[in-house]
């Protein structure tokens, strides 16, 4: 868990107004601002940063929290990450999550170390010829490689032995623990002794971007099974968050990035001028790596092979990517399959022209479903037409949705026009289906009926304003909260007739007891967006009352006793019942 000072001190660095203001134009409103949401789509500004209280609301879809909860939305992290991102921004430092030291026994920082001495062991057998004369003149020969690039990748070989590399790592000082720790030897069943897990194979060491050689990958030099050895997670390595060759792209992909499917690829890239190359490490791209391309560039090309298995992983990268708003562009290799072999094919000129023709993720898509049907036949038309007009629709960009008319007009043979006006039917609907569907939930909002941060407040609408009243003020004004703790107010968890009402009573008491005591920042730790977004607006609505004193806190207290005693369930509430008691809850507040 991170501390409450670093909590604090990244949210007090990180000025929500400055944070906010990039992602979305804020103009100033009295003393706060305003803004078109940037998580639901408005054309009234209802979006609200309150430059008191640090926080944001937007009173159209009711997402609402504090800097940490906006970067938990914006960026899709969840909470940890989030504090991680903005510490980042602040060039804060968090101390090191330990759990995989605590599991192993065995600090990152010495996997590291070991991770460093094993690369250099294997590439100094690589360039010794009594042992890595086979190695070397596979990556010369059979791989085309120079020696410059065999140098940059630090490139190396582990010899057909089983205690090599073990041997080695225990002469300088390493302990058993730590090279199993480190996925570089493994202890045997049968014998009860160790050996190296990498043998016989090429070695292509996995640096991060700040230089430290977190994994290794190895490749067998014949066509013996597994082709690629690679490193599992270790107390250095996370292989979802990791990108091969990341050190050396990121300082080439402001604009844009190439990803690949191999080691291989992205090293035949380098070797030939495309230095804004990087793989995913033997598996498909996961959402911490999307962000990851997020960071770094604006723009990612996705070059996969050209088989099947190479296109079902482009589309899902093409979801990532465009989750965390990232560009992306599909690359068709024609006569090679893939990068590697294209540029020993055809050189490097040609392929660089591929990348500046490579296709928008949105043609990818509507060639697609042009393969899928043969549009020689009519009905077939009809279909792809329909198909392809239904994902234009979806674009918002008036010029960017013309583009595309006028593309697929091309490719369906259909003229301009009546493309146009099919988008724009198909538009229409959805259009006016999203309003319906969007009036339909606020409605079900408004009865409480589809409350899904708290559920209870349908059945016992009088007891849930009481309620979030009392915890408003409670999360407003320290006093009431210092008050309810020390005893001095009769108000306890079994008050509360709402669970979400308790737990959130209990959270901020918990918070005020501890030692630390309450920050607003720390209420992600317990609570998701949705209940973010509540606790905020619960606040937001109490702050435009003015009456916060004592006696309207002490009669809220009392009214939500009162509502206690009533609540003790009756047997079988139905719908009618519900309805009868939201009617008396509002008779009386009017
Ligand atoms: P490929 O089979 O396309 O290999 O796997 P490659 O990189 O093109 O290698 P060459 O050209 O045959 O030498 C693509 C990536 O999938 C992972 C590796 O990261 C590889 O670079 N992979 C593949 C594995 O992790 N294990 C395997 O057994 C095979
Ligand atoms: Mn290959």
């Amino acid at each position: 868990m991170i501390p409450r000072e670093i909590i604090d001190e990244i949210v007090f660095r990180n000025d929500i107004e400055t944070v906010i203001g990039s992602y979305v134009t804020l103009k100033r409103a009295g003393s706060n601002y305003q803004a078109p949401c940037p998580f639901h789509s408005e054309r009234t500004p209802s979006f609200t940063v309150f430059t008191a209280t640090k926080s944001f609301y937007c009173f159209g879809c009711g997402a609402g929290g504090d800097v940490i909860s906006f970067i938990m939305r914006a960026e899709n992290l969840d909470y940890v990450d989030a504090l991680k991102w903005l510490a980042d921004k602040a060039g804060i430092s968090i101390p090191e999550d330990n759990s995989y030291e605590e599991k192993t026994g065995v600090s990152r920082k010495r996997v590291l170390e070991l991770n460093l001495a094993a690369a250099q062991f294997f590439r100094s057998c690589l360039f010794d010829p009594k042992i890595g004369a086979e190695a070397m003149a596979y990556l010369r020969d059979n791989r085309q490689l120079d020696m410059a690039t065999i140098k940059h990748f630090g490139l190396g070989y582990s010899p057909n032995d089983f205690v090599a590399l073990t041997n080695r790592m225990r002469d300088l000082g390493f302990t058993d623990e730590e090279l199993e720790a480190a996925f570089l030897a493994k202890r045997s069943q049968k014998s009860g002794r160790l050996f190296d897990l990498y043998r016989n194979r090429v070695i292509f060491p996995i640096i991060d971007t700040s230089g430290n050689v977190i994994a290794f990958g190895g490749r067998v030099m014949d066509s013996s099974e597994p082709k690629y050895l690679n490193t599992s997670d270790t107390p250095a390595f996370k292989k979802s968050r990791q990108l091969f060759a990341l050190n050396y792209a990121k300082k080439h992909c402001a604009e844009r990035m190439i990803l690949c499917e191999g080691y291989m690829d992205v090293i035949a890239l380098h070797a030939a001028g495309f230095e804004n190359a990087v793989a995913t490490l033997g598996t498909a791209i996961t959402p911490d790596q999307a962000r990851v391309f997020a960071k770094y560039t604006k723009k990612v090309i996705i070059c996969y092979d050209s088989d099947k298995a190479g296109q079902t992983a482009a589309n899902k990268a093409i979801r990532l990517l465009g989750e965390v708003g990232v560009d992306v562009k599909i690359l068709k290799l024609n006569g090679a399959k893939d990068p590697d072999e294209y540029i020993k094919k055809f050189g490097a000129d040609s392929f660089r022209s591929c990348i500046d023709e490579s296709r928008s993720a949105f043609e990818f898509r509507m060639n697609k479903i042009l393969g899928e049907h043969d549009i020689s036949i009519a009905d077939e038309k009809i279909k792809a037409s329909y198909e392809i007009c239904t994902i234009i629709a979806d674009v918002t960009n008036n010029v960017e949705r013309d583009i595309y008319i006028q593309y697929a007009s091309k490719l369906l043979e259909v003229p301009v026009d009546s493309v146009r006006n099919d988008v724009g039917r198909i538009r229409n609907k959805k259009l006016r289906e999203q309003k319906n569907k969007q009036s339909k939930d606020a409605m079900l909002s408004i009865k409480n009926i589809n409350d899904r941060v708290n559920p209870d407040s349908a059945r016992f609408v009088a007891a849930n304003d009481s309620e979030e009243s009392i915890l408003a003020m409670m999360m407003i004004f320290d006093e009431y909260r210092d008050a309810v703790v020390k005893g001095e107010i009769d108000l306890t968890a079994d008050d509360f007739v709402t669970a979400f009402g308790r737990k959130v009573f209990e959270t901020l008491c918990m918070l005020e007891r501890s030692e630390n005591g309450y920050s607003r920042a720390m209420l992600g730790q317990y609570f998701n967006l949705d209940e973010i977004s509540r606790l905020e607006k619960i606040e937001v609505e109490r702050r435009r009352l003015t009456r916060n004193d004592r006696e309207v806190f002490d009669s809220c207290i009392a009214s939500l006793k009162e509502q206690k005693q009533q609540s003790v369930p009756a047997e079988g509430q139905d719908l009618l019942s519900i309805m009868r008691q939201k009617r008396n809850a509002q008779q009386k507040k009017d």
